[in-house]
């Protein structure tokens, strides 16, 4: 199934579309069984977050999501960098979302250990397709060298993991992270890359156009199954394409 891309004048603007997406599914799920959302850290999702926080706060059900997170980095909950910290700052402290629905990554317990506890946590809570845990929606961010979540360009063997989360490490910071492998993120029902500012515009370009140099950056190699990649980009993000 061929990507969707979306392009949007502002952050704003295309942090609306997504939390209209989101009311959209999360209404139209399976009532029998919870909608099952991965979260990406990073400073984009900030705008949406904020939306959720606040416009937003009452119009998603949220007795019936499971939120989980596609990376964290390995320190505590209210350490400034944890993912599961902005989001809690951001917006989750704002709606009602029953704490047993929250399935945060537990970056101030030993790497190993959590990310095999972690993945009994997805297991137990997601549906299974081709024998893997598939998320109804992973929200993921590019960095700056083509990563996604946490999987970095020195370490591509994780997007071919037999593993449901692996551990790994920030290659310029070294900081341990915990971070879903290749193939849970490409089982996904629908993958969104939420990607905004000039400085990413190229890698997007390299992509989206499956380049050669593309195929360095692990954010080339997820493309779901059987579900759907949608891309959400302002404006300048798209620059190039
Ligand atoms: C993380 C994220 C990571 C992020 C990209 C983009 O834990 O940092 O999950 O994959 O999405 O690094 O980050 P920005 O949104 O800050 O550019």
């Amino acid at each position: 199934m061929e990507p969707t891309i979306k392009i949007f004048g502002n952050q704003l603007l295309l942090a609306r579309e997504l939390v209209q997406e989101l009311q959209h599914k999360t209404r139209a799920a399976n009532e029998n069984r919870p909608f099952t959302l991965a979260l990406s850290g990073g400073s984009t999702p900030e705008t949406l977050f904020s939306l959720l926080g606040n416009q937003f706060s009452s119009s998603i059900n949220w007795d019936h999501i499971l939120l989980f997170w596609g990376d964290e980095r390995c320190v505590p909950p209210d350490h400034e960098e944890s993912n599961y910290g902005q989001a809690n700052k951001i917006f989750m402290n704002k709606i009602n979302i029953p704490q047993e629905n929250i399935f945060r990554i537990k970056g101030e317990d030993e790497p190993e250990i959590e990310a095999e506890r972690y993945s009994k946590e997805i297991l137990e809570h997601t549906k299974s397709i081709n024998g893997l845990p598939s998320f109804d929606f992973v929200l993921l961010g590019i960095g700056n060298d083509g990563h996604t979540a946490s999987i970095f360009p020195d370490q591509m063997k994780l997007l071919v993991s037999d593993k449901i989360c692996e551990v790994s490490n920030h290659p310029v910071t070294q900081q341990k992270r915990i971070t879903l492998t290749g193939k849970v993120l490409n089982n996904a029902d629908t993958v969104a890359f939420l990607v905004s500012g000039e400085n990413k515009a190229e890698i997007v370009w390299n992509i989206i156009n499956n380049t050669k140099t593309a195929k360095g950056y692990p954010a080339a190699h997820i493309f779901p199954s059987t579900g759907k990649l949608e891309w959400f980009l302002d404006h300048e993000a798209a620059t190039l394409l």
